[in-house]
């Protein structure tokens, strides 16, 4: 089965308040893109298509490998998973979105989505359980009741499918409609998502002691 991997990295990554793109701040010494390409590559995709905010393109290029595809992003991630999709074609095989701010995703995350994809799942995503209590609140903050967390999971990056499946459900998506993952977008078409296991280690980078635990994690 041949995979593709689109990388969303177009985010400017306001709430980390770098003064680089989000995908080009580094850890240990290497731009945040550069660790998450590598973790798909090194867990089985075969191309690696990167979504790139506007006009950086040339420090993208010089962060990563020649072979990896570069394009334009959009002004949402929704915006600029559609760019990159359009850039991969539609053949067959299997498509798997990611997030340039998952750097640490262990390899084997990757190898558990492509493993279900060719095993004949049409939409995969990698998901953790939620370990704390988890309430609902009235629009006070005062809580109304708690949710059963033993069907609740939280949802991680690489999500896989079906390339026909994700092409035909942003096809038919909205022009300005944003979701905030691609599981969703496959799900407005009524495709069924699976669930592997995911990795603490897949965490997002999301603010400044997001980072500063990712450096703990890659200190020699
Ligand atoms: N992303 C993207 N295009 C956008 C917005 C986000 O490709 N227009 C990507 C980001 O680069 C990131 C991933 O989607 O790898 C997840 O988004 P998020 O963590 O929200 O990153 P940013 O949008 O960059 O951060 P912030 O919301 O703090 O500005
Ligand atoms: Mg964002």
């Amino acid at each position: 089965m041949h995979a593709v991997a689109i990388v969303a990295a177009a985010g400017s990554g306001s709430r980390l308040g770098a003064d680089l793109p989000k995908a080009l701040v580094p850890l240990g010494g290497r731009p945040l893109v550069a660790w998450s390409v590598d973790a798909l590559r090194t867990g089985g995709v075969d191309e690696v298509v990167v979504s790139v905010p506007t006009g950086r393109t040339g420090e993208f290029a010089a962060a990563l490998d020649a072979d990896v595809r570069l394009v334009e992003g959009g002004a949402t991630r929704t915006a600029s998973v559609r760019a990159a999709l359009a850039a991969a074609g539609n053949g067959p095989g299997a498509v798997l979105v990611h997030d340039a701010a998952r750097p640490l995703t262990p390899p084997d995350v990757v190898a558990r989505v492509l493993a279900a994809l060719a095993a004949g799942a049409p939409a995969v995503v990698p998901v953790l359980p939620v370990v704390d209590t988890t309430v609902v609140v009235d629009p006070a903050g005062t809580v109304t009741g708690a949710l059963p967390r033993e069907n609740l999971r939280r949802v991680q990056t690489p999500q896989g499918f079906s390339r026909e499946v994700l092409v035909r459900a942003y096809a038919r998506l909205p022009k300005g409609a944003e979701l905030t993952d691609d599981a969703a977008v496959v799900h407005t078409i009524g495709v069924p998502v699976a669930t592997v296991l995911g990795d603490e280690r897949a965490a997002k980078i999301t603010v400044p002691h997001d980072l500063q635990l990712a450096e703990r994690q890659v200190r020699p």
